[in-house]
């Protein structure tokens, strides 16, 4: 085992485990006080927490690692030139945490980069923490140590079919009108148990590495949000790439991950999705709606908008 894989599992995981949970523990204490929203732009929202939890974050990885760089969603850019780069999302969740829905986390994943690395290479995902503080719940990973959750061995699912799966995804909260997600959504909605939209892209991912989820994807995420769960997925025995299968770089504008089974049949549908073939077209509300009417027989009782079929209509039907 080399030196930093040793020291992935002995150190880095364990020191910022410790960091994560008295982030986690902010963060809650927030939560319960209830905190102002900001915008940062159209939807993307900000709040005390988001800052004061990374300010928090960066104090304490300075402490106990001073050496290595720090790359924080809510601005810090600390060491750029280091061996060893922490990729801190304080918040991920934050439109979550700003409504009172209890699915947030603090994500902190930690990149090794090879002496002399261009800035826009890669180096290599060797420890991640994810921190659920409402269910007070750690997931954590260093590379070639394996996954853990509260300090017991996650692994992916053994769900084989794209059709048994149940999946996650998210959406952008700036430029949104640009994106074509809600498409796979919806195609993804009809070929599997269906999609979570949780609100947490590292939570998805850390549910992917545990198997609660079989398959995640979204169209891009930062490296603060994904760093830590991939190295998850991929020490649960899961598979992390891009939607055309390529390996997945930080940068990357994609990130589908699994349990590795349904890996090439995602791929595939992706390939469809991507070709226009292949696909379960639904009616348009508009077609939808003059259906709706043709099924109302004339001269029924049933009360105007209410759909044929309903309750409320074979109430009325049948006169009860
Ligand atoms: C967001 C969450 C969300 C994802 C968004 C992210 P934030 O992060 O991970 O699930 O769909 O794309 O921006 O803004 O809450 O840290
Ligand atoms: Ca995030
Ligand atoms: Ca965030």
């Amino acid at each position: 085992m080399t030196g930093t894989a040793e020291a992935a599992i002995q150190t880095f995981v364990p020191r910022a485990a410790e960091i994560a949970r008295e982030a986690g523990a902010r963060l809650r204490e927030y939560f319960i006080a209830g905190v102002e929203t900001e915008y940062k732009g159209d939807v993307d929202l900000v709040t005390v927490a988001d800052r004061t939890v990374e300010k928090l974050i960066k104090s304490r990885l300075g402490e106990v690692f001073p050496e290595h760089g720090i790359y924080g969603e809510e601005g810090t850019r600390e060491r750029m030139d280091s061996e060893y780069r922490w990729y801190v999302d304080p918040l991920d969740g934050t439109t979550n945490f700003a409504h009172g829905f209890p699915q947030f986390c603090v994500s902190m994943g930690l990149e090794h980069r090879p002496k002399g690395a261009r800035p826009d290479e890669d180096g290599t995902l060797v420890a991640g923490v994810i921190y659920d503080p409402m269910r007070d719940e750690l997931f954590a990973a260093a590379r070639g140590g394996g996954a853990q959750v509260n300090g017991k061995p996650a692994r992916v699912s053994s769900v084989a079919d794209l059709a048994e799966a149940l999946l996650a995804t998210g959406f952008p909260s700036r430029k949104r009108h640009a994106s074509p997600n809600i498409h796979f959504y919806h195609e993804f909605t009809l070929r599997s148990h269906g999609v979570r939209r949780a609100g947490s892209a590292a939570l998805d991912l850390a549910y992917v590495a545990c198997g609660r989820m079989d398959g995640f994807w979204e169209f891009n995420l930062n490296p603060w949000d994904t760093a830590a769960g991939i190295l998850l997925v991929e020490e649960a025995g899961g598979r992390v790439t891009d939607f055309a299968g390529a390996r997945y770089r930080l940068a990357s504008d994609e990130i589908l991950a699994s349990n590795g089974l349904i890996h090439e049949e995602l791929i595939g549908f992706f390939s469809d999705m991507f070709a226009g073939q292949n696909l379960s077209p639904i009616p348009t509300a508009a077609e939808f709606a003059k259906n709706r009417e043709r099924a109302t027989p004339a001269g029924t009782n049933r009360p105007p908008g209410t759909p044929a079929g309903s309750k409320g209509a074979r109430e009325q039907e049948s006169g009860a």
